[in-house]
């Protein structure tokens, strides 16, 4: 019997097996902000063949699923996201810009338009994620936690915005290094940069799948 229906919805699917994500990523099947469709749905509007992801899917479902954060505490739920995508954002993103620096200086004449306006793309993006979760460390976290009244409606929609506005620049990230396959005569820096890239973009769309489907919901609740 199939662990899976054509039904399920993207959030729930990637929440039970976190490994579905990267089939999901490789079709652009949205689990993040879109991550309320229905893996039908998703798979209709982007004319993908339905059996054929399921079947890509199969060898995700067979492993025992991991923790499922839906129904997790709040409170270890709060811990994991700074713990584990706040942490790693504000280690690699310094990184990130020291290597989009070096391939600029060593190839950005070859290759001037791409790379330059990636260049621009990571260093807007960490501006914005970084203030993102200084708003998310210092006022909506700890508001969610102390479980006071008026719950927080407002900075949530602010943050949903925000999320929004990152999900669009990884999509640019994505376009503008070719899904991040490096061209020929990159060298081992550039080859590495648009490896980092990959996993900052995998990283991001977990961490806001598990802010928009599972935290913010149960908040404003
Ligand atoms: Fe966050
Ligand atoms: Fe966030």
């Amino acid at each position: 019997m199939d662990l899976i229906s054509e039904n399920v919805i993207l959030a729930e699917l990637v929440d039970q097996y976190p490994l579905a994500s990267k089939v999901m990523l490789k079709h652009g099947l949205d689990f993040c902000c879109g991550g309320q469709s229905s893996l039908a749905d998703a798979c209709e509007s982007l004319k993908i063949d339905i059996n054929m992801v399921i079947d890509e899917l199969r060898p995700c479902l067979v492993q025992a699923p991991t923790q499922s954060w839906s129904t997790a505490p709040t409170e270890e739920l709060v811990t994991h996201i700074l713990d584990c995508y706040h942490a790693s954002l504000y280690e690699n993103l310094p990184h990130l810009q020291e290597l989009i620096n070096r391939v600029v200086e060593a190839h950005g004449e070859k290759d001037n338009q791409s790379l330059h306006a990636l260049k621009k793309l990571l260093f807007d993006v960490s501006g914005e994620l970084i203030e993102h979760m200084e708003k998310e460390e210092q006022i909506l976290f700890p508001w969610i936690l102390s479980n006071r009244q008026p719950r927080p409606i407002e900075p949530i929609q602010c943050m949903l915005i925000d999320h929004k506005r990152v999900s669009s620049f990884l999509t640019e990230i994505a376009k503008l290094t070719d899904n991040f396959q490096p061209p020929n005569e990159a060298c081992a820096t550039w080859r590495n940069l648009y490896a980092c890239l990959q996993s900052l973009d995998y990283q991001l769309r977990i961490h806001i799948h598990l802010e928009n489907n599972i935290l913010f919901p149960r908040t404003s609740r």
